[in-house]
């Protein structure tokens, strides 16, 4: 059995119950896993294998997602992490683009992958200046998320572990 850090960073909630669904799926396949949000992890070095994800807002991963990877990277880097980020919205979803710093955080974390998942919006659970932001970049609200295939990801990540 390995021990598996998930650990999400979610302004209002939609990406940690996609976190909460990749721990389920690894508990499934065998695993002892944590779920921690990014400012309460302290250390890594415990765990056999880290998820670290993300929501995206105006282009970035959330700060607290890259402060923990510029906290950890070196142990990170021993270690075997999985990365995703939610944001893209709509049907097709938008937009299509890789956010700037994803490279940045594989690269710091040595990350065996880096998914992208569609999100979702709730216009009613956004302050004035988020809603401002939305309405500059047209995303549609409505919840665009497919958890058959986070739970499909989560197994593959399952899969590769087990053959580390
Ligand atoms: C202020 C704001 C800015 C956003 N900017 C982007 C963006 O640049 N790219 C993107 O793909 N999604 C963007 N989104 C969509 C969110 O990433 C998406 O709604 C996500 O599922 C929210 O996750 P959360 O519920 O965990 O906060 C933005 C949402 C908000 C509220």
């Amino acid at each position: 059995m390995r021990h598996i850090l998930v650990s999400v960073a979610s302004r209002h909630g939609s990406t940690a119950e996609i976190g909460e669904e990749v721990a389920l799926e690894l508990a499934r396949a065998g695993n002892f896993v944590d779920v921690l949000e990014p400012d309460e992890v302290d250390r890594v070095d415990d765990y056999d294998a880290v998820v670290l994800g993300s929501a995206v807002y105006v282009g970035r991963l959330a700060v607290s997602l890259r402060a923990l990877v510029e906290r950890q990277g070196g142990q990170l880097r021993d270690k075997p992490v999985w990365l995703f980020w939610s944001g893209p919205l709509g049907d097709p979803p938008l937009p299509p683009t890789v956010p700037d710093d994803v490279r940045a955080v594989v690269s710091a974390a040595d990350a065996h992958d880096a998914r992208c998942f569609t999100g979702a919006l709730d216009r009613g659970g956004l302050d004035l200046s988020e809603r401002a932001l939305v309405a500059l970049t047209h995303a549609e609200p409505g919840d665009f998320r497919d958890f058959e295939d986070v739970r499909h990801w989560a197994r593959d990540v399952a899969r590769e572990l087990a053959a580390v």
